[in-house]
C-alpha cells in the first residue's frame, strides 16, 4: 500500500500523529516512527478504498497521540512469543465440548462442504436468534484466506445485507484491514460467532454461542486460516472456548488446535473507545508479524 493511503488509514483509526512501519523487510514491522500530523483535512478511508464514506464524521477527527506504541513489544521477536511459552498459559481450544450438546448435528455440520454449509446455516432454527432475524449471515471472504477474522454477531446492517462488517464497525474493521495491507475478500475471510443477529445488538449469550459453534468450527476447517484473529471477547469465547480479558490478553499467542489465535478489541468497541485504537492497531502488527514468521517456517 502507498505510504500516504497507509497514513490516510491510520490516520481514520485515529492513530495521529500517525505510527507508520519503516520501509522494507520483517524488522520493518516491528519499528514504528512519529509522522508529523497532516496540514490537509485526513481523507476518509472509504474515498480511498472505493468502500463509501466513513462514518460517522466524529470518527475521521485524529485522536490524541499515544505514546506507548513507541514501546510496544516490537523489541521482542514473535519467535519469543508463539507456540511454547505461550502456549503453556494460554487455554487450548476444545471444540467438541462447545457443540451444544448435540454430536449428531455437530457430526452432520462437520461434514458439509461450503454450498450445503451456507444453506444450513440459512435454515437454522437451533437457536432463539432465529426468531427475530432477517435472515442468517454466514460470512464472507476469500475462502482459502491465510487471515481469518472472527467478530461477535451480525448487526442492523448486516441482517439487512447478509454480509458480516458492512455497517459502522465493519468500515473500521476495513481500515484496520488497510492499515496491514489486507482487504476484505483478499487472502481474508470474515465470520462471527453467531449467524443470526442478536435482538438490539445485545451481545451473544454463551449458549446462543455453543450452539452455533458447529458452523464456525466448519468454516475454519474449511478456510483452514493460518492465523485467527478474535474481535472481542464473545469471539475469543467462541474460538477458544474460555472467557478472557481482551486487555489482559492481548500480545499472547493462543491455540485453537494448531492455529493460532490473536486477541483484540472489537471494532465496534474501538468506535467507542478511541485512545484503545492504539492498541489495536499494536494487535495488528502483532498478528502480521505473527504471520510472516509463520510464513518463513512452513
Ligand atoms: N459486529 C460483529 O461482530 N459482526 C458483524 O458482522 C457486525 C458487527
Amino acid at each position: 500500500m502507498r505510504d500516504v493511503r497507509r497514513d490516510a488509514v491510520l490516520r481514520e483509526m485515529g492513530l495521529a500523529p500517525v505510527w507508520r512501519l519503516r520501509a522494507g523487510g520483517e524488522g520493518a514491522a516491528e519499528a514504528i516512527e512519529v509522522l508529523p500530523e497532516p496540514e490537509s483535512a485526513p481523507v476518509a478511508a472509504g474515498a480511498d478504498q472505493g468502500g463509501g464514506a466513513w462514518s460517522p464524521p466524529a470518527q475521521i477527527v485524529p485522536a490524541e497521540p499515544v505514546p506507548e506504541v513507541r514501546s510496544m513489544r516490537a523489541a521482542i521477536p514473535v519467535r519469543d512469543l508463539i507456540p511454547r511459552a505461550a502456549a503453556a498459559t494460554a487455554p487450548v481450544a476444545a471444540p467438541d465440548r462447545r457443540d451444544d450438546g448435540d454430536p449428531a448435528r455437530a457430526g452432520r455440520i462437520a461434514r458439509m462442504g461450503w454450498d450445503e454449509l451456507e444453506s444450513d446455516i440459512g435454515a437454522c432454527r437451533a437457536c432463539r436468534l432465529c426468531e427475530k432475524r432477517r435472515q442468517a449471515v454466514p460470512g464472507v471472504g476469500d475462502r482459502s484466506a491465510e487471515w481469518m477474522f472472527v467478530g461477535e454477531g451480525p448487526g442492523s446492517e448486516e441482517d439487512q445485507r447478509g454480509e458480516p462488517f458492512v455497517g459502522a464497525a465493519g468500515k473500521l474493521l476495513d481500515a484496520m484491514l488497510s492499515a496491514i495491507d489486507l482487504k476484505r475478500g483478499e487472502n481474508v475471510y470474515i465470520a462471527n460467532a453467531v449467524k443470526c443477529r442478536p435482538p438490539h445488538n445485545r451481545t451473544p449469550q454463551a449458549d446462543e454461542i455453543a450452539i452455533c459453534h458447529p458452523y464456525l468450527a466448519r468454516q475454519i476447517e474449511l478456510v483452514r486460516p493460518r492465523v485467527l484473529i478474535a474481535l472481542g471477547r464473545p469471539a475469543a469465547l467462541a474460538l477458544l472456548d474460555a472467557e478472557i480479558s481482551i486487555g489482559a490478553s492481548r500480545g499472547r499467542v493462543f491455540h485453537r488446535g494448531e492455529i493460532p489465535v490473536v486477541v483484540t478489541y472489537h471494532p465496534a468497541y474501538l468506535l467507542r473507545n478511541q485512545a484503545d485504537k492504539a492498541k489495536a492497531w499494536e494487535d495488528l502488527c502483532f498478528a502480521r508479524r505473527l504471520m510472516r514468521e509463520l510464513a518463513e517456517k512452513a
